[in-house]
């Protein structure tokens, strides 16, 4: 049995499947909070109940989070041994290795990325998650909005602005790259599919970038217009 075991983890097709599909469960993410986050658009009612909606999932939704955070850890773990692996494949075949300059951009870019969003995500969890919903900083004009209100008055910060920007630029960024050198690691090269891929992840890291900046955005712009 151990064998088995052993053989199914070292086995490089079996961790390329890993790192699609806990990928695949963190583009699925993103996306879902993205369109759940559109519905501010909405107005406060609209967005108040679909986040009630989704905490009323009780124990379900605590086993949604731990598989994020499941698929996180194996991602990162099984990309960076890919990345690893497939380097030292190169430097074992020429004896000198030199990284090509679009390859190393594509690796350092992956890299900060991913450090940016790690530090993002822990600014954006004591943000929302971990904030007092019920608190004086949900309360816009004499209404207490709950979550609407308090993403409403955090937006009305243009630092906190500026790094939602940035870091949701980073989030597409890091999900076409990503996207892109994962179809380079497994060897896919078909003349007519590859450059549909690789034209898809663009498109999708752009819908990324501009779903979610457009919120700050929306905020900050109709404060200065008509107000709340
Ligand atoms: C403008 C951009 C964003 C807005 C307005 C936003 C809004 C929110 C809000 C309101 C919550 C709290 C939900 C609740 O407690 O009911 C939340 C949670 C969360 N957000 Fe975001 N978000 C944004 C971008 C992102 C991005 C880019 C990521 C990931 C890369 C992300 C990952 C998360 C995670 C992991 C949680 C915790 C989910 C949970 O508690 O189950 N968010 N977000």
């Amino acid at each position: 049995m151990s064998f088995a075991r052993g053989s199914l983890l070292s086995s490089s097709i079996f961790r390329k499947q890993l790192v699609a599909l806990t990928g695949l469960v963190m583009v699925g993410f993103i996306l879902g909070h993205m369109a759940g986050n559109l519905l501010i658009f909405l107005g406060p009612n609209i967005f108040n109940d679909y986040a009630d909606k989704l905490a009323s999932l009780g124990e379900l939704l605590w086993i949604i989070r731990t598989g994020l955070v499941i698929s996180i850890l194996m991602h990162i773990y099984f990309t960076a041994k890919l990345t690893r692996e497939n380097s030292k494949a190169r430097r074992t075949r020429y004896e000198v290795y030199t990284p090509s300059a679009d390859n190393k951009f594509a690796r350092m870019t992956m890299i900060y990325s991913g450090i940016l969003l790690f530090c993002f995500l822990i600014l954006h969890l004591t943000d929302f998650t971990l904030a007092e919903k019920e608190g004086a900083a949900s309360v816009l004009g004499a209404q207490k909005l709950r979550l609407f209100g308090l993403v409403w008055n955090s937006f009305l910060n243009p630092w906190r602005d500026l790094v939602y920007i940035l870091a949701v630029c980073s989030v597409g960024l890091h999900l076409s790259h990503g996207i892109q050198s994962f179809i380079q690691t497994i060897g896919f090269n078909h003349p007519r599919y590859t450059p549909w891929i690789l034209k898809a992840s663009v498109i999708l890291g752009i819908i990324v970038a501009v779903g979610f900046s457009s919120i700050p955005v929306y905020v900050m712009v109709r404060q200065h217009t008509i107000g709340y």
